[in-house]
């Protein structure tokens, strides 16, 4: 049984995961240099600083620490360029029912991203409310697979790791989760995100219980 539930933000609340994917493939390509699916699953859940120097490290591309800041702010607007206009249909499924279950229920709401554009896609997309903590890209030190997002979101919600379940679609989250002793939930492939977690493609197919502040979660079966 958990009392809270922290939320990633990117691919899992909203489906945003591609749209980093694109400005990031734009930008590799207008440095003459590109990456596959594939590695963009270690991109996943990783900060925007962070991110850059892996897609540099993998072209054998280097750039000054001022060129670096450059690169991020291009890719930033190339992001918001697809982002921006989201509105509440971009949801992913199932997300709303779970936010309306929990919140009724008085289980504890915090997101844990490590997106500076954290804020604003919440409220583009009306779900700002439904979180007593956001612990986003503007409030962390160290990227994801680092615990800290989701150890001050805990934190936020004066709550211990073990009495929370973090949702997350990276490797680097679920990583991070469990380095923090968090129970996780993966969204996507098993294979591809960690075969000893329980995953979903999404909330639709869980199947959960909240009850006086307490929530229990399982696959559906
Ligand atoms: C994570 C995404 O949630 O946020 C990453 O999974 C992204 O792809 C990271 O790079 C940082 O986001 P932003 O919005 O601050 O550039
Ligand atoms: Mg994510």
């Amino acid at each position: 049984m958990y009392k809270g539930v922290l939320f990633d933000l990117d691919g899992v609340i909203v489906d945003t995961a591609g749209y980093h994917f694109q400005a990031w493939k734009r930008l590799a390509n207008s440095l003459g240099t590109d990456f596959t699916t594939i590695q963009n699953e270690q991109l996943k859940g990783v900060g925007r600083v962070e991110s850059l120097q892996i897609i540099l490290d993998w072209g054998e591309i280097i750039k000054t620490k001022e060129e670096q800041a450059e690169l991020c702010i291009i890719k930033n607007e190339w992001y918001l360029e697809l982002s921006t206009n989201m509105d509440e249909s971009e949801i992913l499924p199932g997300v709303k029912d779970m936010l309306d279950s929990l919140k009724e229920n008085q289980v504890h709401i915090a997101l844990g991203s490590a997106s500076k554009n954290a804020v604003t896609i919440l409220k583009a997309v009306g779900l700002f409310d439904y979180f007593e903590s956001i612990i986003d890209g503007t409030k962390t030190t160290r990227s994801k697979p680092d615990p800290q997002t989701f150890e001050l979101g805990a934190e936020a919600l004066g709550l211990k790791p073990s009495e929370c379940i973090v949702i997350e679609d990276s490797i680097k989250g679920i990583e991070a989760a469990k380095s923090g002793g968090f129970d996780t939930i993966g969204i996507g492939q098993s294979e591809t995100l960690d075969a000893s977690i329980i995953t979903v493609k999404d909330l639709t197919e869980l199947s959960y219980n909240c009850e006086d502040g307490t929530l229990t979660i399982l696959k559906r079966t």
